[in-house]
């Protein structure tokens, strides 16, 4: 994808210069909030919705004005949209009868695809009869009997239970691996992109805003809004001021990196990012690697066992809330991020109402720019692609 913009009728730009290059058997994730074009994207790439500006190219050759036939891609469809009166045999067989495939081929190609898929025995089965992971089989299989060159999803598994996503989850990830077959995912759900795409392109109003791994989003977010999409529970931001290597937090200060300190020098009120797993519980935390201590009151302790969470309000001057409140709203978000989530071990003895001391990994605590939500103490060369940054261009090769 270069440069590729999508206006519709009313000259909106639900796709705004975007710039994706999805290597060969890569899988690649779209995600993003309601409305950021993901769909939109995906569907210019199958040749569903036309293209207003930029080039789609596919293996070389720029498809922008072929028809979605001409493209050899599959579309594996949310619904499964299978043939409830058809066999699985023939669900799969589908495309090739269209095509007028021969009976011989056809056979051999479904029970290729059969094996593959492990749905041998329930060949004869109806679809009806089927469990929601060998439907998604089945529409699976239709795909690949075409030969397409690459697999695209939209929102799959978007109106299943929770458990049944998990389950489909693992399922197509094991499938995609196993095929080897380039494959565009679109989702709106941070944990299905962390756990399936070899790469995640966040997408925020139509504008790309990183592609990378999603270990290089997880610790190198490029901004507030990936910083605050990618993650749960989400990271926390708080009023930050620089001094020094010391930083200025609402509940005291602590010590930072001197690199870090640097990235941020001079430029007056930030917000900090630090995730809840960077805190720990000063009397259990292993501090040999640095860190710094705080003392907080807590509000309130969730204890799950493994792991407790701790709750600590906080206020945030105009500024950050300003910058805050427009974050929720650019991630759907319902809730105003002023409290603290401190992630603890399932060791620690601190209670509800308790003067704690904490612990916080300040290595993993990243400054952000509150007028830009720019990054700027991200590790640019772990970072992966981003957008309109100077030393880098979305597309590499
Ligand atoms: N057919 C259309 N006509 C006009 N606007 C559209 C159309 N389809 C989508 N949009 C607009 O384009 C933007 C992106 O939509 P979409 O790609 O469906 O987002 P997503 O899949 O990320 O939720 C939205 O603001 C949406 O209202
Ligand atoms: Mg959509």
């Amino acid at each position: 994808m270069k440069n590729i913009v999508k206006k519709y009728g009313d000259g909106f730009p639900a796709v705004n210069d975007v710039s994706i290059n999805v290597a060969d058997g890569e899988f690649v994730i779209l995600v993003g909030p309601s409305g950021c074009g993901k769909s939109t994207l995906l569907r210019m790439i199958v040749g569903l919705e036309d293209i207003t500006d930029g080039e789609m190219i596919i293996g070389g050759k720029v498809v922008n004005d072929l028809a979605p036939r001409e493209r050899n891609l599959a579309m594996v469809f949310q619904n499964y949209a299978l043939y409830p009166h058809l066999s699985v045999y023939e669900n799969i067989a589908f495309p090739l009868r269209l095509a007028n495939v021969d009976d011989k081929t056809v056979d051999q190609k479904v029970r290729e695809a059969s094996k593959t898929l492990e749905l041998d025995e329930h060949l004869e089965r109806k679809p009806g009869n089927l469990s929601g992971g060998q439907r998604q089989r089945v529409a699976m299989g239709r795909a690949i009997v075409r030969d397409a060159d690459a697999f695209l999803f939209d929102e799959p598994l978007s109106n299943l239970d929770a458990k049944l996503r998990g389950q489909m989850r693992s399922e197509i990830a094991r499938l995609q691996k196993k095929l080897g077959i380039t494959t565009v995912y679109v989702t709106h759900d941070q944990t299905e992109a962390m756990t399936l795409g070899d790469r995640v392109a966040v997408l925020k109003r139509g504008l790309l805003q990183q592609l990378a791994t999603p270990r290089q989003l997880y610790t190198n977010p490029a901004n507030l809004f990936v910083a605050g999409f990618i993650g749960s529970p989400p990271m926390n931001f708080l009023p930050a001021t620089v001094e020094g290597t010391t930083v200025q937090l609402p509940f005291g200060s602590v010590e930072i990196p001197a690199a870090k300190a640097e990235a941020a020098a001079g430029k007056g009120l930030l917000i900090a990012g630090i995730r809840p797993e960077a805190f720990e519980d000063a009397s259990v935390a292993d501090q040999s690697g640095g860190g710094s201590t705080f003392r907080a009151t807590v509000d309130v302790v969730e204890w799950l066992g493994n792991e407790a969470y701790a709750y600590i309000p906080f206020e945030a001057p105009p500024e950050v809330r300003k910058q805050l409140e427009e974050l929720e709203r650019d991630l759907d978000g319902e809730t105003l991020r002023t409290q603290l989530v401190v992630g603890l071990s399932g060791a620690t003895r601190i209670a509800a109402g308790d003067d704690a001391e904490i612990w916080v990994d300040t290595s993993q605590m990243h400054l952000f720019d509150p007028s830009t939500g720019e990054n700027l103490t991200m590790d640019a060369e772990n970072a992966g692609d981003i957008p309109g940054r100077a030393d880098r261009q979305a597309v590499t090769a």
